[in-house]
């Protein structure tokens, strides 16, 4: 899905999930593993105020596990729990539920001290940006044979929940949020993993993010695919190098710049680096040294 986000876009999606906020008792912020920040809407906060949230680390399959812990660290010292899961797989479905219920433990305990003897399930929405896995996590939730709950008093009449065991309603509409895309590193990170897809970016620079941040974190992975004794400084170097391994070749045996950088880009798009974390928060605590 591609979508392109104007002032007018960002206005109708904020008012959206602020009108839907009022329906549920937490939000689930959905984010990309690999990119935690980058994936995330850098309005966030102010969106959704103090509202409970839970925060999903999807795509964990893609990521490198030893950073995506560091991530879930990071998020409890700002005192949010965070979980990494894979939606794709369904893994980390039942801890939604548990963390959730830990979350709002307070607020129903309330209730049951007011006298609510069955307090009704834990109503959640899912936010996130574009192509960070909200479908595919709803589908996983729902197992596939969607329960609506049907209409609530109160609530439009087009919106449904979608029950997920008996303590959980989901709102079967995610909220689409816009990522922080005027930063051209975001926008960079966000085109390397695929978030977004038809990239408005040029490939080449594309290629030459990609290269330079396996060089500064996979160093061992860049050597080992492309057969380097070491990683050239130059550039062109190290293109001229990959190119004729890897026959991307133009008329006259020259090698054909374009050919590598979409060679590049789609192998670290499938995993062929293996799992990688773009970011981890170390780059935070460095940034702000
Ligand atoms: P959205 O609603 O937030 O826009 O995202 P959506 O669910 O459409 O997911 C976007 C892409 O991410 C899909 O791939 C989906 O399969 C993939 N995805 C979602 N969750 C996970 C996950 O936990 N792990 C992995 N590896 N992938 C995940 P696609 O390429 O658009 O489609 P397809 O490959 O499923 O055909």
């Amino acid at each position: 899905m591609t979508i392109q986000w104007f002032p007018g876009h960002m206005a109708k999606a904020r008012r959206e999930v602020t009108e839907k906020l009022k329906l549920v008792d937490i939000i689930i912020e959905l984010l990309d593993a690999r990119i935690p920040l980058s994936s995330r809407n850098p309005m966030i906060d102010e969106i959704i105020q103090h509202k409970p949230r839970l925060v999903l680390l999807n795509k964990a399959d893609m990521a490198d596990q030893s950073v995506t812990n560091e991530w879930v660290a990071y998020f409890a010292e700002k005192g949010i729990k965070a979980l990494p899961i894979n939606a794709q797989a369904g893994e980390g479905m039942k801890t939604i539920v548990s963390a959730a219920k830990e979350i709002l433990k307070e607020k129903f305990d309330r209730l049951r001290a007011k006298g609510v003897v069955n307090p009704r399930a834990i109503r959640a929405m899912i936010v996130g940006i574009p192509n960070v896995g909200k479908s595919t996590l709803i589908n996983r939730l729902a197992n596939k044979n969607i329960a609506k709950t049907g209409n609530t008093p109160g609530v439009t009449k087009s919106q449904q929940w979608i029950k997920v065991g008996k303590e959980l309603e989901l709102l079967d509409t995610p909220g689409i949020l816009w990522p922080k895309f005027e930063d051209q590193d975001v926008g960079l990170k966000l085109a390397v993993t695929g978030a977004i897809k038809d990239t408005i970016l040029n490939l080449e620079d594309l290629a030459v993010y990609a290269l330079r941040m396996l060089e500064k974190r996979y160093p061992e992975r860049l050597e080992e695919r492309f057969k380097l004794k070491e990683i050239p400084n130059d550039l062109v170097e190290l293109y001229d190098h990959v190119g004729k391994l890897r026959g991307c070749l133009a008329g006259g045996g020259l090698v054909d710049y374009d050919k590598v950088s979409e060679l590049v880009v789609r192998e670290i798009r499938s995993e062929k680096f293996g799992r990688i974390s773009l970011e981890s928060p170390r780059d935070l605590i460095l940034e702000e040294e």
